[in-house]
C-alpha cells in the first residue's frame, strides 16, 4: 500500500482531460493518500477549484501570490507532498518543466519537489508528436526529475484518434504507486551494456548494427530509479546518459569486453548481476588498415575473424554459481514460437538466468518494444508498450531471480 499515509501535491494543467483530475483525486484518497490540489488559471477554465477542495478538503490553490496565504506557497506544498502528479499535462507545462521555468505555482512547486513527479500528458496527436514537444520529453528524461505515464493511443477530445490521450486515471494511480514503492534493487551491483559495437575496417569504415541503445538506456535508468548501483557499458549512440548513472564508453566488441570484466572484476565479484541489452557484433575485421583503403586498389577483401561471446565467457567463469545472475537478449526474426525457441536454445548454451527474447522489426530504433522473458521453467510474454516500462518487467523478473 505504498499510497497509504503519502501527501500527493495533485497539480491540474488546462486541458480539456482536466476533469478527469477529480477521478484522479478520488482515487489517491481511496487508496489512503492525502491530496493537496493546486490548479494553472489556465485549468480553472474547465474545472473549478472548489471541485477539488470539495473533495480533498484541502485549499485548491491558484494563485502563487496568494496574500492570505503565510510563507511561500509553492515551497510550503512541496515540503508537505511526498509526491507530485501534474494532471492532465498540457504540452505547455511540459515545455515549462523541461525548461525549468518558474512562471506559476504548478512549476515553481515542480521545481522545489522533494519526491517523484509524475506528469500525465494530454493533447492532440499532432500537438504530442510535434518535434518541439518530443524535444521537451527527451528533456525531461535526460534531466530524470519527471517521469511521465501515457499519452496513449485512443479518442481524443476532437473525436479523431491518436497517440495524445490522457493514461487512465488508475493506470496513472498505479504508476505514482510503483514510483513510492521502496526501492528493490537498492544496493544491488548492476552492469548493463547498451547499444552496438563498431569493427573498424579502416580509420573511417566500420562493421555495425542497427541497435539504438535504447533498450539498455532504459534498463540502465529504471535500475538506477529503483536503487541498483549501475555501470551502463555503452557501445557508439548519441543517448544520454540517464542520471546516476556510471557511464563507460566503447566502441568495439573486444573494448566491451574489458569493460564488462573489468566493471565485474576477475573473479565477477564486482556485480550483483549483468543485463547484457548490447548488440555485440558476432565478428570484426581480422585487422584494420592503417590508412583508408582506397577505392582505386579495386574491391578488397575484409577477412573476418570471430569476436569473443562476452556473456557466454562470463556464463563460463560463474559455472554452478549462483551469482552474479546473468541476463541475455536474444534478437531474432522469425515468427513468435521460432524467436522463444532460439532463446531458450541461448539460455542453454550461454548458462544465463533468463533470456528477453525480441523481434528485430518489434524492437530495433523504436520507443517501444515486445518481449517475452525466458526462464529455464517459464516464459512470459510482456505485451508492447513503452521500452521504459518493459525495462521495469525485466527488472522485476531480475529482482525475483535476486532474492532466491
Ligand atoms: N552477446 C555477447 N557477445 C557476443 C554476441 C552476443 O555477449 N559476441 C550477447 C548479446 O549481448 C545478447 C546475447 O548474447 O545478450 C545474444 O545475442 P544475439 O546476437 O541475439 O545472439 P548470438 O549469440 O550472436 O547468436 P546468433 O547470431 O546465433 O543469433
Amino acid at each position: 500500500m505504498p499510497l497509504r499515509d503519502k501527501t500527493v501535491a495533485l497539480a491540474v494543467t488546462g486541458s480539456i482531460a482536466a476533469y478527469k483530475a477529480v477521478e484522479v483525486a478520488r482515487l489517491l484518497l481511496g487508496a489512503g493518500a492525502r491530496v493537496l490540489p493546486l490548479l494553472t488559471s489556465s485549468a480553472t477554465r474547465f474545472v473549478g477549484p472548489v471541485v477539488f477542495s470539495g473533495i480533498t478538503g484541502e485549499p485548491a490553490h491558484v494563485d502563487m501570490w496568494d496574500p492570505s496565504f503565510a510563507g511561500e506557497l509553492h515551497v510550503s506544498l512541496s515540503a508537505r507532498a511526498d509526491a507530485m502528479l501534474v494532471v492532465p499535462a498540457t504540452c505547455d507545462v511540459l515545455a515549462r518543466l523541461a525548461q525549468g521555468r518558474a512562471d506559476d505555482l504548478v512549476t515553481a512547486t515542480a521545481l522545489c519537489a522533494r519526491g517523484p513527479v509524475l506528469a500525465a500528458p494530454a493533447m492532440h496527436p499532432r500537438m504530442w508528436a510535434h518535434p518541439a514537444t518530443q524535444r521537451n520529453v527527451e528533456e525531461l528524461a535526460r534531466q530524470g526529475r519527471v517521469s511521465l505515464v501515457g499519452p496513449v493511443f485512443g479518442p481524443v477530445a476532437s473525436g479523431e484518434e491518436g497517440v495524445g490521450r490522457m493514461a487512465d486515471p488508475a493506470d496513472i494511480v498505479a504508476e505514482l504507486a510503483r514510483l513510492l514503492a521502496p526501492s528493490d534493487l537498492a544496493g544491488v551491483r548492476l552492469v548493463v551494456t547498451a547499444g552496438p559495437t563498431h569493427e573498424p575496417i579502416d580509420p573511417v569504415r566500420f562493421v555495425g548494427n542497427r541497435s539504438s541503445g535504447k533498450m539498455g538506456f532504459a534498463i540502465a535508468a529504471a535500475a538506477r530509479a529503483r536503487g541498483a548501483d549501475v555501470t551502463l557499458v555503452a557501445g557508439p549512440t548519441a543517448l544520454a546518459t540517464p542520471s546516476g548513472v556510471t557511464r563507460v564508453d566503447v566502441e568495439t566488441a573486444l573494448e566491451m569486453q574489458a569493460a564488462v570484466d573489468a566493471a565485474m572484476g576477475a573473479d565477477l565479484a564486482g556485480a550483483d548481476a549483468l543485463v547484457m541489452a548490447a548488440a555485440v557484433a558476432d565478428f570484426r575485421p581480422a585487422s584494420r588498415a592503417q590508412g583508408k583503403i582506397k577505392k582505386g586498389g579495386g574491391v578488397p577483401e575484409v577477412p573476418l575473424v570471430a569476436n569473443p561471446d562476452i556473456i557466454a565467457g562470463v556464463g563460463a567463469r560463474r559455472g554452478g554459481a549462483p551469482a552474479p545472475a546473468l541476463v541475455a537478449f536474444a534478437l531474432e526474426t522469425g515468427s513468435d514460437e521460432e524467436i522463444v525457441a532460439y532463446a531458450r536454445g541461448k539460455l542453454a548454451a550461454k548458462k544465463v538466468d533468463l533470456v528477453i527474447a525480441n523481434a528485430a522489426g518489434d524492437s530495433l530504433g523504436r520507443d517501444d518494444n515486445r518481449v517475452v522473458l525466458v526462464t529455464a521453467d517459464a516464459q512470459t510474454a510482456v505485451p508492447r508498450a513503452d521500452k521504459r516500462r518493459v525495462a521495469d518487467a525485466i527488472l522485476d523478473a531480475l529482482a525475483r531471480r535476486l532474492r532466491r
